[in-house]
């Protein structure tokens, strides 16, 4: 694993951004994995910088991203569409044809997983993917007792996470119990991956991450086994190593 500290959000976030808009200059029909949550905020308001002066094309790049929470419609403020549409998509020249996201309100959440497994497979894989990472260890909604061997599938969300992901709804009620995520043997199938933690509430998750034993119980330690993860950490996020 390479792990880059760096001393806030605003640096980590300039970096990200710079790794991927790499990626996309070096090949412009990169698939890249896309996560939402609040880490990520800082480093797709670069990106745009990064559009508006001219620095990155991504007409021809596709995107996926890790998961979507069962039941929201992707015009829900909520939902993790709506999130990517208002936070990135709408600021750049991304082809909406190249978009892929679960789909929250599917008839058959077998299909929609299926599909999308495919999807990812006819892009030619995932060539960089971003991750965060929950308190808990979880990294897209893979949470803890996770199955190594899953792709695409629905997942039964933890109180924990409800509770960390409440702050985005006005109670824990209103949080979906339930999310289609990327599994975890999706995102290790990807080239390279990219995983930002900011905060001291990410300490102890990244500190086993890095030097904890490889366990479900810890989703993202799994990471260890990985060929090219790089860690992007605030001091905070970073306090425990
Ligand atoms: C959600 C998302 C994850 C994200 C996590 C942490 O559970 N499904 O992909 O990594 O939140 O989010 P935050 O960055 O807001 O702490």
């Amino acid at each position: 694993m390479k792990i880059i500290i760096l001393k806030d959000s605003n640096e980590l976030s300039k970096r990200a951004a710079q790794i991927l808009a790499n990626q996309i200059m070096v090949k412009p029909n990169s698939s890249i994995g896309l996560a939402t949550g609040d880490t990520p905020l800082g480093m797709y308001k670069e990106l745009i910088k990064l559009y508006l002066n001219n620095c990155i094309d991504f007409s021809r790049t596709t995107t996926f991203n890790l998961d979507e929470y069962y039941g929201l419609k992707p015009d829900d403020p909520k939902s993790y569409y709506y999130y990517m549409y208002n936070n990135l998509f709408k600021y750049v020249n991304i082809d909406y044809e190249n978009v892929n996201i679960p789909n929250g309100i599917c008839e058959s959440i077998e299909d929609e997983c299926n599909r999308y497994e495919k999807e990812i497979e006819k892009a030619g894989g995932i060539d960089l993917q971003i991750l965060g990472i929950g308190r808990n260890g979880h990294v897209g909604f893979n949470e803890p007792d996770a199955n190594f061997e899953a792709k695409t599938h629905i997942i039964h969300l933890k109180e924990d996470t409800i509770l960390a992901n409440s702050r985005f709804f006005t109670s824990p009620n209103e949080v979906p119990k339930k999310a289609i995520s990327m599994g975890i043997k999706s995102i290790m199938r990807s080239r390279k991956i990219l995983l930002l933690a900011k905060g001291i509430e990410k300490a102890t998750a990244i500190f086993q991450t890095v030097n904890g034993k490889i366990t479900p119980q810890v989703p993202a330690s799994i990471l260890q086994l990985h060929p090219n993860v790089t860690l992007i950490l605030d001091l905070e996020a970073a306090s425990l190593l």
